[in-house]
């Protein structure tokens, strides 16, 4: 999973495609490269770690050229080496590619057979050394990497250049997001229109099969049966300002601060100016014939979807089957009639999910997003969307894409209840403006942050913390555990609190802090037991409740933050504050990447 570009212009590109990678390395930040078609051969640079190193290494040794492709790279196949970075090349070609190639293992073998030798440990290497190959046996660029294309399995996009072709720039897309950005003289590539921002705002999309012939003033764009087609041009809503970081050390502490405006403007637009109730009135699932309601999602936007599991069966009634992407699509669940599909995605890309939305919509299932990039393949694909209203989210932590997403199924539960009638009118006035409300409380609940930067001071040295909660907290609690371990690296758990005795008590002493989010719903005296339970065995408890909640422990507690006081329907959104703020203090003190943790990328496109 990685990102990738391609320009061939009139003028030199190297700098365009720097900059375009800047806005891509959201996609993979372990290594990255570029490659140039001089009058002499393949130009390429690539450097090990950040995009920085590439910025500096080119700096010193400019690439000249008007046509060049760049990549952005998270490691699936080979280490994240200078070697195994991207572009690949032979002295005819150079790729880059976003994907995997599932078949390469036999490719490489048909190859090696053939003499070639391989420099990187990657899948990606076979494309190169085949259009290579389909090049000296007399085939035109365009050929051969046609050629080779039809003997690749997986999900990819490309972008392809060759040595002696100044003005032409191929591009192919299989299962995984490709732009075209159409300039003046000039045509780009790009894994989203992000990237290309700076540069055009006419793009169009590459459909799966598509293969696209790009030279600096035309496109031809040839579907996988090989004819000829048209893709629509749009004119693309995506801003070219660069999203800064404003007063704050990192991205991830601005979108934190940022949830009550962005959780202001996800909730008015699911409610009726007028009445102030939910009021979606371009929804096209009818919630009142459907019996049941699959969702599926990954990583922090699955755990939203476990938060309206409790929302839609308590207030709709509405059975929900709730599951990780990546096992939905591959568990041969029975398709029921009349169910519908949600998919849960901030970037509209992680593969899992979208794989997941194509095998629901081809077993029959109404489809419904809530996304929050609009331009993204699954908000493409989905019968219906809801773009959840948190703007560009850099951080690959989520945190502001996480409390619209529940602000947005909370008032879906809603709209589900109302017209499946399972709620009256007055119920519903009375939860929506508990929402309305959350906003202020959300506030209010930063205020906190000066406390638990304290609390993170006294546990950040922790090397297992676990976090517990009933009910919705459950899922809230599965979060915080998220958030900890991806962004801090302290290995952290997250249990319904009533599990705690069938089996993790055992992990409890002094060294291991126990995080109880605890807010004053019915659970709370049995949340409040459990806490005992853990004091009992020497277990130091962090308790997160209100003023009331937190009067009533505070002698065994040996932390606690106070939350604003708030009804439990909207309890979710509130309590993930703290746990945000908790890892984001710890992992500081621990001096992490806190933006760009180790290992990951923020938008996950492949299996
Ligand atoms: O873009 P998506 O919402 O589909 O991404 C899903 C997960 O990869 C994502 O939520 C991930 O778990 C976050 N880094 C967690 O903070």
């Amino acid at each position: 999973m990685c990102g990738i570009i391609g320009a061939v212009a009139n003028t030199e590109v190297t700098p365009l495609l720097l900059e375009g990678l800047q806005r891509l390395s959201y996609r993979g930040y372990d290594s990255a490269g570029v490659a140039t078609i001089t009058a002499t051969g393949i130009a390429r640079s690539r450097a090990e770690g950040k995009l920085q190193n590439l910025i500096n290494k080119v700096a010193n040794d400019p690439l000249p050229g008007h046509i060049g492709i760049g990549h952005t790279r998270w490691a699936t196949h080979g280490g994240p080496t200078e070697n195994n970075a991207h572009p690949h090349a032979s002295d005819k070609v150079a790729v880059v590619h976003n994907g995997i190639i599932e078949n390469y293992q036999e490719l490489r073998e048909e190859l090696a057979a053939r003499q070639v030798r391989f420099e990187s440990e990657t899948d990606t290497e076979v494309i190169v050394h085949l259009i290579t190959h389909y090049i000296n046996q007399g085939m035109t660029p365009v050929e051969a990497s046609r050629k080779t294309l039809a003997r690749l399995h997986g999900a990819f996009s490309l972008g392809i250049i060759f040595k002696g072709e100044e003005n032409l720039l191929c591009a192919a897309r299989q299962g995984t997001p490709l732009a075209i950005g159409h300039g003046k003289d000039a045509m780009y590539i790009a894994s989203d229109a992000l990237a290309l921002a700076p540069l055009t705002n006419q793009i169009c999309y590459l459909s799966d099969g598509d293969f696209a012939v790009l030279h600096s003033s035309s496109a031809e764009i040839f579907d996988a049966s090989g004819n000829k087609v048209e893709r629509p041009i749009r004119t693309s809503a995506v801003s070219a300002a660069m999203v800064g970081k404003g007063e704050y050390r990192h991205f991830m502490l601005k979108e934190i601060h940022e949830q009550p405006e962005v959780l202001g403007d996800t909730i008015n637009a699911l409610m009726h100016p007028g009445t102030g109730a939910v009021y979606l009135p371009e929804m096209q699932i009818d919630f009142a014939k459907i019996n049941r309601l699959v969702i599926a999602a990954c990583g922090t936007a699955y755990i939203a979807g476990m938060v309206a599991k409790y929302w839609f069966e308590k207030f709709s009634g509405l059975s929900v089957e709730i599951d990780i992407a990546s096992e939905w699509r591959y568990r041969s669940a029975p398709v029921e009639k009349n169910a519908a599909m949600l998919v849960i995605s901030q970037s509209g890309e992680t593969l899992d999910t979208l794989e997941a939305l194509r095998l629901a919509k081809k077993s029959g299932y109404a489809s419904l997003g809530i996304i929050n990039v609009p331009e993204s393949t699954m908000a493409r694909e989905a019968d219906a969307v809801i773009f959840t209203k948190a703007g560009p989210e850099i951080g690959v932590a989520s945190t502001k894409a996480f409390t619209t997403q529940l602000a947005t199924l909370a008032a879906l539960a809603l709209h589900a209840a109302q017209v499946r009638g399972t709620i009256t009118a007055e119920t519903q006035r009375a939860l929506t403006a508990h929402l309305r409300e959350i906003p202020a409380l959300m506030a209010e609940a930063l205020h906190a942050e000066e406390a638990i930067k304290t609390i993170a001071y006294d546990i950040h040295t922790a090397r297992d913390i676990l976090y517990l909660g009933r009910g919705t907290m459950y899922p809230i609690a599965m979060e915080g555990a998220l958030k900890l371990k991806e962004i801090s690296y302290i290995h952290a758990e997250g249990y319904a609190a009533g599990e705690l005795k069938h089996g993790p008590i055992a992990l409890i002493d002094e060294d291991v802090p126990i995080i109880l989010l605890a807010p004053p719903d019915a659970l709370l005296d049995k949340t409040l037991a459990n806490m005992q339970e853990v004091a009992a065995r020497g277990g130091k408890v962090l308790l997160i409740s209100d003023a009331a909640g937190v009067a009533r422990a505070r002698d065994t507690a040996a932390w606690t933050i106070t939350m604003p006081a708030c009804d439990p329907f909207v309890a979710p959104l509130l309590y993930s504050l703290p746990i945000q703020m908790l890892a984001y203090h710890i992992a500081v003190l621990k001096g992490t990447d806190v933006d760009q943790p180790r290992n990951l990328a923020k938008a996950v496109t492949v299996e």
